[in-house]
């Protein structure tokens, strides 16, 4: 099955054709990070105008890379929330519109199940032989600026939701650290990149819940802890501070996620893989402790092939579209509407 999917829930306009649920044919982003990183953070209004723009240039480079016309397409995917309301309508708009004048069935995709579907995409273009397709059941850490969910999934629309943040989110954390670190927007990416060279026990962070027995997430406390820090710190902010304060603070970060993985492991029945999606998950002080704690339990880490695919895109809703198509087909091609909060729970049975 060929999907032509299309993304717009945050400050991207984002389209892809994806085959078979794993095979990116063509995948194409435009960001207005540029724009966003001069007022620090995104404007919703301004996303959805600059969406307005991008759409048909977006669509159309898509449909050349992948060699397609609309024709050739077996239906639309796009999607419907969690998200920016004014961006996820222009989003479903243009699909919509596709959808009616190529005759075409569309599939709405909840944001967050994209995510839970990127470590199957793979692009056509590897060279190498392609990995083993993911096998259930598997742990899933899914962390993104908007959310921080671990879940036990027995399928692609099976599983439970173990336990999620309580506060903000895992990304929200970089994002508000970086701010207050006078590090540009995104947060997530300029922290790591100061935090290399850094001296990550510089200075001391409590690593949050620590012996709190569920499998739940909290990051505000880290959060009032650097700004605290920073206030009252005895030296100048210099680089060489800010380097060490980024890595601290990273490395807490990075403990929080790693301790409740680990536990999430002695709670699940026989999990075959661990997975790490969402922007978090392109952060590499994460993937390579991580990696660490699992080798020892004998387990493998898998993240999604690029990082391209970690942070928005729409590709990961052409295959969580294609799954949901090949799980409950019924209610994958069923109307829907268009919100800016849908519990991930109501796809999951
Ligand atoms: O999944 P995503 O692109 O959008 C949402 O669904 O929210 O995630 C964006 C989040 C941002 O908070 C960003 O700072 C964070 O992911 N992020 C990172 C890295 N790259 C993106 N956080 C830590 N390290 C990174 N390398
Ligand atoms: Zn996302």
């Amino acid at each position: 099955m060929l999907i032509l999917a299309i993304e717009t829930s945050c400050d991207e306009t984002a389209a892809a054709i994806v085959e078979d649920g794993s095979i990116v044919l063509s995948s194409v982003i435009a960001s207005a990070k540029d724009i966003f990183a001069r007022t620090t953070g995104v404007i919703p209004e301004e996303a959805a105008r600059r969406q307005v723009e991008c759409m048909i240039p977006v669509l159309d480079e898509c449909l050349r890379g992948g060699r397609s016309t609309p024709a050739d397409i077996d239906a639309l995917a796009v999607t419907r929330g969690p998200g920016l309301l004014g961006s996820l309508l222009v989003g479903t708009a243009a699909a919509r519109t596709v959808a009616a004048v190529f005759r075409k069935r569309i599939i709405g995709v909840h944001h967050t199940l994209g995510h839970l579907s990127s470590t199957w995409l793979r692009p056509e273009s590897a060279s190498s032989a392609p990995d083993e397709p993911p096998c259930f059941p598997i742990i899933t850490l899914s962390a993104s600026g908007g959310h921080t969910d671990l879940w036990y999934r027995t399928s692609h629309t099976h599983g439970v939701l173990l336990g999620s943040t309580r506060d903000d989110a895992a990304g929200e954390a970089f994002d508000k650290g970086a701010s207050l670190l006078g590090l540009p927007y995104p947060g997530g990416p300029s922290l790591s990149r100061c935090a290399e060279g850094g001296d990550a026990t510089a200075f001391p962070f409590p690593t949050p819940l620590r012996g709190d027995p569920t499998l739940e997430f909290s990051f505000s406390g880290l959060k009032t802890a650097l700004k605290y820090t920073l206030r009252d710190l005895s030296t100048p902010l210099t680089d060489a501070v800010r380097r060490d304060l980024a890595a601290s603070y990273q490395n807490a970060l990075v403990e929080h996620l790693t301790d409740r993985v680990l536990r999430a492991l002695d709670h699940s029945p026989d999990p075959q893989e661990i997975h790490v999606v969402g922007g978090v998950s392109a952060n590499a002080a994460l993937r390579a402790a991580l990696t660490k704690a699992l080798l020892s339990r004998g387990l493998r880490l898998r993240t999604p092939a690029l990082l391209s695919y970690c942070t928005d895109n729409a590709a990961m809703i052409g295959a969580a579209a294609h799954f949901l198509a090949l799980e409950r087909e019924e209610a994958a091609f069923a109307p829907f509407t268009t919100e800016a909060t849908i519990p991930l729970a109501t796809v999951f049975a």
